[in-house]
């Protein structure tokens, strides 16, 4: 395994070309000509196409993949120098290579050759042997050049692919099976005539110890189709011979891979994926096989495949690694709020309900799902403040007096003080200071009144009014939702519709309901 498999070079073989003989376009205005380079060159297994004139040529190369011109110099219309010197000047024939041949051994003549950028000049009646060993040996340079063309371009796609995933990255909604297929896409081949890309691909994932999951992808009417492969592979990657994973190896016919790999290959002719070649991408969370590349496949292809695999893989590490941090961030969050509420009369749910229902309204108002998350969080932090209020004026059974309103007042500023203002807890500073704000301007700590309170903040007042409703406090009974509704919209005489922001109350009209299901669920 592992082996480049080199072209063949041996005595009397071309060297192949993808999985087709290599093509010779021979150019000559005699028959004669064409019959003698059949002669020497069909039963060496080119496949040889004849132009008999330089128009003809020039039109055969743009049309299909010749690999090789042998040119005949003297051609009545365009010679074989100016052919040579039109093929030369156009980039996507430049690399192919191309021989003068000659009738005569004429120093004029090779040098003309030379300047046309010919590749080589020969003549006719040469040593056959010569002429022969020098197709090969052209043949062969063009396809290293082909291999440099191919890794260039590999290269790029695989700078593309990076800054492609780079850009779209997201770490909280990372999608690992998203980006696998984004990478299948990257490799597999599309149509017909793109040979150096797998016809099919095989990709395996397992998440923890979860049984593997086993997907075939291919493209069908142009369309990038994943199946599921209805059996387990059962691919033993830690058996592996020296078990360092992960492992990259590629295969072709000549060196196909012993057992496990071996016998697991097989069972994919139950599906009619009969493997040629491919390049495995081995690891104990994913395996990817890129399966019958139209061209024998090399460390190249592997170290493609590896590469963009490399990247997503390391995506997916960073991505776990950052929501971990955010799960520990809003852990930290509720535990704060919850502390906050130790003293308070509410106990249970109050401050996780009032996250809940801003992220209903904060929904409804079209504010967007990062907005709702947001505010989902950082509106269980409102009464933080309450850490500093005595005990006692919170758990008072009846009226507060008026010193004691004056404490209780005093929590937007303490709970604004808490949080402070580091970035991420802007929102949750902002609705600290500001959810006793009425849009009539009759709320408390600096009576700001309509628009210039902050919008997460009318929010949260009236979410905190809901809830404080349905709940039972020293000085008023709890009331059903179909009652807290009521006063919300017509007022009681102590709550009033005008405390709220009309968008917001409209907004509670129109989800009122889930209001009732989020009381209900979270208690
Ligand atoms: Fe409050
Ligand atoms: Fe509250």
């Amino acid at each position: 395994m592992n082996q480049q498999n080199q072209p063949d070079h041996s005595k009397n073989k071309p060297a192949p070309t993808a999985f087709r003989q290599p093509r010779i376009l021979c150019v000559d205005d005699e028959r004669s000509g064409h019959v003698y380079l059949e002669a020497l060159l069909a039963p060496q297994g080119y496949e040889l196409i004849d132009a008999y004139s330089g128009e003809e040529a020039l039109q055969i190369l743009q049309d299909g993949k010749i690999d090789l011109v042998l040119m005949d110099i003297m051609m009545p219309d365009v010679d074989g120098f100016e052919v040579c010197r039109r093929i030369k000047s156009e980039e996507h024939l430049a690399c192919i290579p191309v021989v003068m041949l000659s009738g005569l051994q004429s120093k004029e003549a090779r040098i003309k050759s030379i300047e046309a950028g010919a590749e080589d000049f020969l003549q006719k009646m040469q040593n056959q042997e010569e002429i022969s060993a020098r197709i090969r040996m052209l043949l062969h340079v063009k396809s290293l050049n082909e291999r440099l063309i191919n890794s260039f371009n590999n290269i790029k796609s695989i700078t593309s692919f990076g800054e492609n995933i780079i850009r779209r990255f997201d770490p909280l909604r990372f999608d690992f099976m998203e980006n696998i297929d984004s990478i299948i896409k990257q490799i597999i081949r599309r149509t017909a005539d793109m040979i150096d890309k797998p016809l099919l691909m095989i990709v395996g994932v397992r998440i923890g110890r979860a049984p593997w999951q086993w997907h075939h992808y291919e493209y069908v009417f142009n369309e990038l189709i994943r199946m599921s492969v209805p059996f387990d592979l059962d691919l033993e990657v830690a058996s592996l011979p020296d078990r360092i994973l992960p492992k990259i190896i590629h295969f072709n016919q000549s060196d196909y891979p012993k057992p496990p790999i071996h016998d697991q290959l097989h069972k994919l002719r139950t599906i009619n994926v009969n493997v040629r070649n491919a390049v495995c991408y081995l690891s104990e969370e994913l395996c990817i096989f890129a399966v019958n590349y139209g061209h024998t496949v090399t460390q190249y292809d592997a170290v493609v495949l590896e590469s963009m695999v490399v990247q997503s893989r390391f995506l997916r590490s960073l991505a776990t690694q950052i929501q971990e941090v955010e799960d520990a961030f809003n852990y930290a969050v509720r535990a704060l709020a919850r502390a906050a509420e130790a003293n308070d009369e509410d106990s249970g749910k109050h401050t996780v309900r009032v996250g809940e229902y801003c992220a209903v309204l904060a929904e409804r108002l079209g504010l967007g799902r990062e907005f709702a998350a947001a505010i989902k969080l950082q509106a269980t932090l409102h009464d933080v403040g309450k850490i500093f209020t005595p005990p006692e004026i919170l758990r008072k059974p009846g009226k507060l007096t008026n010193e004691e309103w004056i404490e209780i007042k005093k929590h937007p500023v303490y709970g604004a003080k808490i949080i402070g203002n580091h970035p991420r807890l802007i929102m949750a500073q902002s609705i600290a200071l500001n959810h006793h704000e009425r849009w009539d301007g009759s709320g408390y700590p600096r009576g700001l009144k309509g628009s210039e309170i902050p919008i997460e903040a009318r929010i949260a007042n009236l979410a905190d009014q809901y809830d404080a409703l349905r709940n039972a406090r020293g000085h008023k009974p709890a009331f059903d939702h179909a009652a807290v509704s009521r006063i919300l919209n017509q007022g009681d005489g102590r709550t009033l519709p005008q405390h709220f922001d009309p968008q917001v109350l409209k907004a509670f009209r129109e989800s009122d309901f889930l209001f009732a299901n989020i009381y209900t669920e979270i208690i």
